[in-house]
């Protein structure tokens, strides 16, 4: 099923799709044409005329990134940062944000391993506590044990909405209701998400939003994105500061803009924002909730698919599931399988314990292979995958034996 996207268009716009099979989404996506013309012209404008002329030439192009951004999510521009990944917006938030000791931050089985080691640290330097929210039967967010910490008193909610390793999409809306109820400040991350299913912020209600360029949104790598409600505006001073981000307005004086490009800094990639700007709009134009439609389709074929052959697990949890798909075959490592793969041009990646501490030990589930599906991939690819899949498994258990 196409969704109705035009799916012929997709691929003719999609280079890679000749000479990979790309299920490695989660990772790094294959951009479309669009993307790498946009990246590529800068870059030729920067050697032609001046990297500082070319961003001139491209002002209003430039900030026109901040409206595709903002229309992505249901912000306004002026909530919107362009930074170099998912991890730095992230980042720029939460060190940002005035702790006091002893407040406690709610996070989740899935919170990216990045996220966990920040809060960590922020534990060991400002006293905070760091409380786990246990996830429900289905595998996703409990959302009573959510309500029951809050009641308790918390200064913040850390969630990623799709981790890395797995295809659960967390429930970011009713975990924002909640949020509002008790007064805590929501901090979502999503840098799967994006890209991948429709996102609203004025829905969802978080605080803040984490998202990067090169996965689901297919943009260039180098690329991240930050939304701050007003509330965050008003709460959170960057933590650290230069001239784009503050104006020095006398010899020992600074004042902080105001927008969200606060938390940008003054030299950027060009080319890659102006890449992402294009990434944006070619997902809007196709429509996220068409291509998510067919990218959770493809996800829960596949997941059908590898569940039939013998001696493979899905590790899959939660009640709604995307794109990303992760399995382990009986007997043969899950590295060793990725090789395999991308020895025949078929990308996939694999998630260890130490990217998710607090989920995969719990669960007693191996380094898994992550299969990570886009829109673009097809029906034929997900057959070529499986049979693949199934022959380097059975080669591998023949070498083991
Ligand atoms: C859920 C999640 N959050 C954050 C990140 C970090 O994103 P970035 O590499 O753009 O900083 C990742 C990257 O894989 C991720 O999967």
């Amino acid at each position: 099923m196409s969704h109705g996207l035009p799916l012929d268009r997709i691929r003719a716009e999609t280079p890679g799709v000749e000479g990979v099979l790309h299920f490695n989404n989660a990772g790094s996506a294959l951009p479309p044409q669009i993307v790498l013309d946009t990246v590529v012209r800068h870059l030729e404008r920067e050697a032609a005329i001046g990297g500082y002329e070319a961003a001139d030439e491209a002002a209003e192009r430039l900030e026109a990134v901040y409206t595709s951004l903002s229309a992505l999510i249901g912000a306004q521009p002026h909530q919107m940062a362009v930074v170099e990944n998912a991890t730095r917006a992230w980042d720029m938030a939460v060190y940002g944000y005035p702790f006091a000791k002893g407040d406690r931050v709610l996070t989740v089985r899935a919170e990216y391993a990045s996220n966990v080691i920040a809060l960590l640290q922020l534990r060991d330097q400002l006293g905070i506590e760091i409380v786990l929210i246990e996830d429900d039967a289905d595998g996703q967010i409990d959302l009573a044990h959510l309500e029951a910490e809050l009641n308790k008193g918390a200064a913040m909610v850390s969630m990623t909405h799709a981790p890395t390793n797995g295809g659960l999409i967390n429930p970011a809306a009713p975990v924002g209701a909640l949020c509002e109820q008790y007064g805590a400040f929501y901090v979502l991350d999503a840098c799967q998400s994006a890209g991948q299913v429709p996102l609203d912020v004025a829905a969802i209600k978080c605080d803040v939003l984490s998202g990067t360029g090169r996965k689901y949104l297919r943009g260039p790598r180098g690329t991240g994105f930050l939304y701050t409600s007003e509330r965050a505006l008003e709460r959170i001073t960057p933590p650290f500061l230069d001239l784009h981000a503050a104006t020095w307005t006398a010899a020992d004086a600074y004042e902080v803009r105001d927008d969200a490009k606060r938390f940008e800094n003054w030299e950027t990639n060009y080319a890659g924002k102006l890449g992402l700007g294009a990434a944006v709009d070619y997902a809007l134009e196709l429509g996220v909730d068409a291509t998510a439609d067919r990218l959770i389709d493809l996800g829960a074929k596949l997941r059908n698919r590898l569940e039939e052959l013998p001696g493979v697990a899905v590790h899959d949890k939660g009640a709604h599931r995307g794109g990303i798909v992760t399995f382990s075959v009986d007997g043969v490592e899950s590295d060793a399988l990725c090789a395999d793969l991308r020895a025949q041009s078929i990308n996939t990646s694999s998630s260890p314990a130490r990217h998710a501490r607090f989920d995969l030990p719990h669960r007693g589930v191996p380094t898994m292979v992550r299969a990570s599906v886009h829109y673009y991939n097809t029906d034929d690819e997900l057959d070529r995958f499986v049979s693949a899949v199934q022959d380097a498994a059975v080669e591998r258990s023949r070498d083991v034996r």
